[in-house]
């Protein structure tokens, strides 16, 4: 069965415009999962520029599956351990991006990353690795030990935007391929970033991608037509790609 988790980033940017209390990524988070999504996901930056502390620990005594992007920082490793949410998914972090560009470098932080991963899996955490489609950096994370990949899709979603339709099915080419090594070395596989209403239908019949994770769009929509229709017809996309 195919999943959505639905991040929640951006309720908190909007809520940091005016360092207030609204709007709640707490209450946003519930909203989704009575539209039918299976976990909520968010972003704990160093830099705290939308979700703050206090919202992840709300959240994960709050959502049914919790799924903790994060840094591999001591500071962030530390917390999350702490909070102990059902998954993590570790990604790259700079500073000054507006959002997280590119994917994990695992090959090349291995040794690094064995260490964090068997901290997590030692709590029953499960560990997803941030990754382009990228045979290395897959085989890497099953060195790692983690247990799912999730592909980036960020650069399929911006050929995808500007309509140039050979550069984003060559993009989708290395996705397939990258989920059928994933799947084949044992690992699950998840797919996000940048994916919306329309780009994610290419993506659907990818059988091996299990997991979506996607928050811009759908929180985009939520504005215009609010935040459950907006999540329900993602679900709804994604729950009937797989009907016969
Ligand atoms: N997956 C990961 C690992 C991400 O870093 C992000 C962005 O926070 C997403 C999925 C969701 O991306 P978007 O907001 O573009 O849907």
């Amino acid at each position: 069965m195919k999943k959505l988790g639905v991040n929640v980033d951006h309720i908190a940017t909007l809520r940091q415009a005016r360092k207030g209390r609204f709007p709640d990524p707490v209450i946003a988070a519930g909203i989704c999962e009575i539209a039918g999504c299976d976990s909520i996901v968010c972003h704990l930056r160093e830099d705290r520029r939308h979700i703050q502390d206090r919202d992840v620990f709300a959240l994960k005594n709050t959502v049914r599956r919790l799924n903790l992007e994060m840094a591999t920082s001591e500071e962030i490793v530390r917390i999350a351990l702490d909070i102990c949410p059902a998954q993590v998914t570790l990604v790259p972090e700079k500073r000054q991006e507006l959002t997280t560009e590119g994917g994990l470098d695992v090959s090349g932080n291995i040794e690094k990353l064995k260490d964090i991963v068997k901290k997590f899996r030692d709590k029953n955490i499960e560990v997803s690795m941030f990754v382009e489609p990228d045979i290395e950096q897959i085989e890497a994370s099953k060195e790692a030990g983690a247990c799912a990949v999730e592909l980036h899709t960020g650069r399929y979603a911006e050929f995808f935007e500007k309509d140039d339709e050979d550069a984003w099915k060559n993009e989708l080419g290395k996705i397939v391929k990258a989920s059928e090594f994933g799947i084949s070395k044992g690992l699950k596989v998840h797919a996000g970033h940048g994916l919306d209403y329309r780009n994610i239908l290419p993506i659907l019949k990818i059988p091996q991608i299990e997991e979506f994770n996607i928050g811009y769009s759908i929180i985009c929509k939520s504005v215009f037509v609010g935040l459950h229709s907006a999540v329900k017809e993602m679900v709804d996309i994604i729950k009937n790609s797989e009907k016969p």
